[in-house]
C-alpha cells in the first residue's frame, strides 16, 4: 500500500511546492506576504497543501469533495453571470499539442472569475522552444507574467517539469501520449458525483487504453474510493498498461481485463467510453472495432440507470445514434469542465 519512493518524493514537491527561496526580506508581488498572494488549498484530511496539479494521485477524497462542493457552487455563479472575484489574476495556457474543449474551458474559466488570459495555442512554433529552448527556461519566464499556468505538452513528463521550476501553481491540461489528464478525470468524476455516490461503483473504462491519458487519469481517481471494481475493456494489444495495474492492486482495488464490450455492458453503473483510432489495431483485429463501439443497440443492454460518458473528441466509438439517450452525460460532462475548473482555479489562486 506504499507509493514508490520517486513517486513520493515527486509528489512531495508538487503538494509543498518547492522549497522556497531564501528570504530576500523584500514582499513578493501585489504587496501581501509569502503564501498569502497565492495560497493554496488546504487538503482537510492531512492538512498538506496542493501547489500544482500534475497528476491525479494527489488528490484525497477530502480534497476531491471540497473541488466538488465549490465545482456545485460554481454552478450559481455561472448561472448568474460570473464574478469580478479575481480581476487582478492572470492565467497563461501554453498549449503544445491541439485542444478545443480543455482550453477554452479553462480560459472560460478564468475569464468568469473576472481574471485575465494569456494564451498560446501552438506554444511549440510559437515559443522560443522553435530554437531549442528548454520547457524549464520558458516556464521560469512565464512565471514571472502570470498566477498559474495551465499546460498541455507533448511529452509525458512536460507538466512534471514545467511544476519542479514554477513559481506559481502549474496545472496538467494534459501531457503526452500515455500521460495523464487530471482535470479532465476530475470533472468525469465530478460528473458521476453529480449523478449518485461513487463508492461501491462498477465501470467500464473503454478504448486505446494504454495511451489513454483520461483513462489513466480517472483509474488513479477511482482507486481512492471504496469497493470500486474497473473493468478495462480494450483490444489486448492497446490493454492498460502495468503501472496502473501495480497502483490498482497496492490499493486493494478490483478490475478484470477485457476484450469484449458485450460481455460487461450489462452489469456496469458506468460505462466511459474513450476513442479508439482504427490505425492502432493490428491488422487482423480492425474488423473488431466494433466490439469496443456503443451504438444504439448496445447500450439497450445497459442498465436502465447506467451512466455513459466520453472525454471527448468522439471517432466511430460512439454513435450519434446514442446522443438522445438519457444516460448520456457527455455534453453535460463536457459543461462540467468548466464549473469544476474555475473551482480548481479559486482553489489554487485563494488566499488561505
Ligand atoms: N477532452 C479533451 O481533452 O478535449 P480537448 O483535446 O479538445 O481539450
Amino acid at each position: 500500500m506504499t507509493e514508490p519512493k520517486a513517486a513520493t518524493q515527486f509528489q512531495n514537491q508538487i503538494v509543498h511546492g518547492p522549497s522556497p527561496a531564501p528570504s530576500t526580506g523584500s514582499e513578493p508581488a501585489l504587496g501581501l506576504p509569502r503564501g498569502q498572494a497565492l495560497g493554496f488549498p488546504v487538503d482537510a484530511r492531512t492538512g498538506a497543501k496542493l501547489k500544482h496539479v500534475v497528476e491525479s494521485q494527489q488528490f484525497t477524497v477530502p480534497l476531491l469533495m471540497e473541488l466538488f462542493e465549490r465545482s456545485r457552487g460554481m454552478e450559481r455563479v455561472v448561472a448568474r453571470g460570473g464574478t469580478l472575484d479575481y480581476h487582478s489574476r492572470i492565467m497563461a495556457t501554453l498549449f503544445y499539442a491541439p485542444s478545443m474543449r480543455t482550453r477554452f474551458s479553462f480560459e472560460a474559466a478564468m475569464l468568469r472569475l473576472g481574471g485575465r488570459v494569456l494564451s498560446t495555442e501552438q506554444a511549440g512554433a510559437f515559443s522560443s522552444e522553435i530554437k531549442a529552448e528548454q520547457v524549464e527556461d520558458t516556464i521560469r519566464i512565464i512565471a514571472g507574467y502570470c498566477d498559474v499556468i495551465v499546460i498541455r505538452h507533448n511529452t509525458a513528463d512536460g507538466a512534471r517539469r514545467a511544476a519542479q521550476v514554477s513559481a506559481v501553481p502549474v496545472i496538467n491540461a494534459g501531457d503526452g501520449n500515455g500521460g495523464q489528464h487530471p482535470t479532465q478525470a476530475l470533472l468525469d468524476l465530478y460528473t458521476i458525483y453529480r449523478e449518485r455516490p461513487i463508492n461501491g461503483l462498477s465501470v467500464a473504462i473503454i478504448g486505446e487504453l494504454d495511451k489513454g491519458r483520461t483513462a489513466r487519469s480517472l483509474a488513479y481517481l477511482l482507486a481512492k474510493f471504496e469497493r470500486v471494481k474497473i473493468f478495462f475493456v480494450s483490444p489486448p494489444e492497446l490493454q492498460m498498461k502495468p503501472d496502473i495495474l501495480e497502483y490498482l492492486e497496492e490499493h486493494d482495488v478490483r478490475y478484470e481485463l477485457e476484450s469484449d464490450l458485450e460481455r460487461v455492458i450489462g452489469e456496469v453503473d458506468v460505462v466511459y467510453q474513450t476513442r479508439i483510432l482504427p490505425d492502432r489495431l493490428h491488422n487482423a483485429n480492425r474488423g473488431s472495432l466494433h466490439r469496443y463501439a456503443l451504438d444504439s443497440a448496445m447500450v439497450q443492454r445497459m442498465k436502465p440507470d447506467a451512466l455513459i460518458l466520453h472525454p471527448l473528441p468522439r471517432t466511430a466509438e460512439l454513435d450519434k445514434s446514442v446522443d438522445g439517450d438519457p444516460r448520456a452525460l457527455y455534453f453535460r460532462q463536457a459543461r462540467n469542465g468548466l464549473f469544476v475548473r474555475m473551482a480548481l482555479l479559486t482553489m489554487l489562486l485563494e488566499e488561505n
